[in-house]
């Protein structure tokens, strides 16, 4: 009984589809890689494999409703011929092809009229010098493909400190580095048919790259921008024909601008405070939308959601902290993704509600520490 959703990847957003997909009897099926991984852990359906395997593939697509995906490296020759045969590839290979390579992106998003941080493809550090002296130094140099958490992003105060990112052939992606007030993410869901439903803007806040908490809706943001980083989003999901989620990654520029900095097209970091803060959550949301099912309400229930990632622990098993945590913060909703500890690795997040949000910052935050092993 019930849709068969195939997922590519075995980390906690998989994990995270299981909990919605059991409450709605969608069968999930991941392709991870490793069965004792975080998704295989919890998704009895879980066969071993690469992203980068056709055969893996094929076996995982094999009497499923469609394909979707928890990151972006699925090589888009597969997915083209994936599509060629039929799948139901969502996001398709066009809109992935957005989150898998950034001067990609930021093409498509200059095309369609996005704002964006002053941009270039550099080859050479003679064209990186140009863009640095056009744009002024210090700039941001990233590998167009294979970053995440902040890894093929550096800030650069000369052409020759970026050198080593140009050797060989590679190109790089110059940016700007912009001067912002804050960081936020709108997340919105997209059905091939077109209905599209759109959270509000959070705030999020990137330590050494990593994300490290997010409030929902964003504090400091005026109405009249809020309203513009909704209008973005909405354009680039159109723009590009998404379905499922799209995460918009912005800046709220110190001179009152909103600017794009990246795109993401699964469940994402900054919407994991809708799994108890609005009526429906991203991982239920990015089920319907890919399987074309109306999607659900998205209103949040209190005022205020701040969600801190647990990043690396002291503790061998950080569950070892229950009894501290639970008793200590029992408003605190507590996720731990069953992954090994390794220093700064994302562990888990713990999520709190209410009314007060410095009161909820703060006691997210400790709550967090417990985990990590920190504090008493
Ligand atoms: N042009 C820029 N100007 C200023 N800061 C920037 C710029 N680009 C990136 N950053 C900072 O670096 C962080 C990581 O950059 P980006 O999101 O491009 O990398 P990533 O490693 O792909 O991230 P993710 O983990 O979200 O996939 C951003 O959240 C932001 O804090
Ligand atoms: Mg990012």
């Amino acid at each position: 009984m019930g849709p068969v959703v195939a997922v590519v990847g075995g980390g906690q957003l998989a994990r995270m589809l299981a909990a919605p997909a059991a409450a709605l009897t969608i069968n999930l099926r991941a392709l991870v890689e490793a069965g004792d991984g975080a998704a295989g852990q919890v998704i009895p359906d879980a066969p071993v494999g690469a992203a980068n395997d056709a055969a893996a593939l094929n076996q995982l697509v094999a009497g499923a409703d469609v394909l979707t995906f928890e990151h972006e490296h699925v090589p888009g020759e597969l997915l083209a011929a994936l599509e060629a045969d039929g799948v139901a590839v969502r996001p398709g290979r066009t809109a992935l092809a957005n989150a898998q390579d950034k001067v990609h992106m930021r093409r498509t998003l200059t095309n369609a009229g996005v704002p964006c941080p002053q941009w270039a493809q550099v080859r050479s550090v003679g064209e990186l010098a140009d863009f640095g002296d056009r744009a002024g130094w210090p700039i941001v140099l990233k590998k167009p493909v294979g970053g995440y958490d902040g890894k093929g992003v550096r800030v650069i105060n000369s052409a020759a400190e970026g050198g080593d990112w140009l050797t060989d052939g590679q190109v790089a992606l110059a940016e700007e580095k912009v001067d912002f007030a804050a960081e936020l993410a709108v997340l919105l869901a997209r059905r091939p048919s077109g209905q599209i439903t759109t959270w509000a803007p959070v705030q999020t806040t990137q330590v050494d790259g990593v994300c490290s908490e997010v409030v929902a809706p964003a504090p400091d943001l005026p109405e009249d921008l809020a309203a513009q980083a909704v209008q973005i989003a909405e354009r680039i999901a159109g723009a590009i024909q998404v379905t499922g989620i799209l995460a918009v990654e912005m800046f709220h520029t110190t001179d009152g601008r909103v600017l794009v900095n990246e795109l993401a097209m699964r469940p994402h970091n900054s919407g994991h405070f809708s799994i108890e803060a609005t009526t429906t959550s991203q991982f239920e949301q990015h089920l319907r939308a890919v399987l074309d099912l109306p999607l659900g309400a998205v209103d949040q229930q209190a005022p205020w959601a701040v969600m801190v990632n647990v990043l690396g622990s002291a503790r061998t098993d950080p569950t070892t902290a229950y009894p501290q945590v639970m008793a200590a913060y029992p408003e605190a909703k507590v996720h731990l993704y069953g992954k090994e500890v390794r220093p700064g690795r994302k562990l888990g997040h713990v999520t709190l509600t209410g009314t007060d949000l410095g009161e909820l910052r703060r006691r997210a935050r400790a709550a967090a520490d417990l985990l990590e092993g920190q504090g008493p």
